[in-house]
C-alpha cells in the first residue's frame, strides 16, 4: 500500500514539474528534457518554413537550450520565447545571453492563453509538448491565432495519445488530442488545418527502461480574412 502510494506521489511531482519546472528538481527536470526531447525539436524545425527575417515565438521553451538551433536556420530572425514557470525564464536568460545582447532573442515570462503581444506579430508560432497542459485549449488558440500574422503557422508537436497513455505520469492532468480533435479545434479558432506530420522516435531510456513514443507536429495556418 505505502510502495504505491509513494509511486503515485513521485509520478504526480514528476507531473507537476513537466508542466511548470520549479525549485531544485527542476533545472533537474528540464535537463532530462533537453535529452528526451532534442530529436522532437530537430523534427520540428524540419516541418517548418522558416524564411530570412521572420518573427517566431516559442511557448513553453524549458531552460531554452534549443534557440540556437533555430537561428541556424534563417538570417536575420527575430525570436521570442515565452514561458511561465520562473525557473525556466531564469534559465533561458542565463543560456542565452549573447542572442539576447545582440537584441535577436527575448525572453518573456507569461501564458499562452494571455499573450502580451501585440495583434498579427508573428510569421511563425511554435510549441513542442506543451499542449497537453491547456485546460482551455480554445483559449491557447485564440490569442495565439491573435498574434499570428493572416497566413503565419502554428506548428503544435505533441506526442499521440497512445503514446502518452503508456507514460505513467501522464495521469496526472495531462490531456493528449488526436489529429481529428485537432482539425475540429483549429476550424474553430480560424485556423485552417494544413498536416500532420507523424515520426516515430527513437528509443530513450528514462529509468533503465526503453521507451519508444510516436509523435505529431500539426500545421495549421491563420486565415486571411
Ligand atoms: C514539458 S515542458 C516542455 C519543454 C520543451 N518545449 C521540451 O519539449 O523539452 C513544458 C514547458 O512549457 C511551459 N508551459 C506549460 N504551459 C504553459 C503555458 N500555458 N504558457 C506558457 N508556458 C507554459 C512549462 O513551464 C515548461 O517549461
Amino acid at each position: 500500500m505505502f510502495k504505491k502510494f509513494f509511486e503515485q506521489l513521485r509520478w504526480k511531482t514528476l507531473a507537476r514539474q513537466l508542466r511548470r519546472p520549479k525549485g531544485a528538481l527542476g533545472h533537474k527536470v528540464a535537463s532530462k528534457m533537453n535529452e528526451a526531447n532534442e530529436f522532437l525539436y530537430y523534427f520540428t524545425l524540419d516541418q517548418m518554413e522558416i524564411q530570412n527575417g521572420h518573427s517566431i515565438l516559442e511557448i513553453g521553451f524549458g531552460n531554452g537550450k534549443f534557440f540556437d538551433k533555430l537561428f541556424n536556420r534563417a538570417q536575420q530572425l527575430q525570436i521570442t520565447g515565452i514561458d511561465f514557470s520562473d525557473l525556466m525564464v531564469k534559465a533561458a536568460i542565463e543560456n542565452n545571453e549573447t542572442s539576447i545582447a545582440a537584441g535577436k532573442l527575448s525572453i518573456v515570462k507569461g501564458q499562452s492563453d494571455q499573450l502580451p503581444f501585440a495583434d498579427n506579430s508573428f510569421d511563425i508560432v511554435f510549441c513542442i509538448n506543451v499542449a497537453y497542459f491547456w485546460d482551455e485549449t480554445g483559449k491557447h488558440l485564440q490569442e495565439i491565432c491573435r498574434v499570428l500574422k493572416p497566413g503565419g503557422k502554428l506548428y503544435t508537436t505533441i506526442r499521440t495519445r497512445e503514446s502518452i497513455e503508456k507514460m505513467p505520469f501522464t495521469k496526472y492532468g495531462f490531456r493528449s488530442y488526436t489529429e481529428e480533435d485537432w482539425k475540429l479545434l483549429a476550424h474553430q479558432h480560424n485556423l485552417l488545418y494544413k498536416k500532420g506530420v507523424l515520426v516515430s522516435e527513437p528509443a530513450i531510456e528514462p529509468e533503465g527502461n526503453e521507451v519508444r513514443s510516436q509523435s505529431l507536429c500539426m500545421i495549421t495556418e491563420k486565415k486571411s480574412i
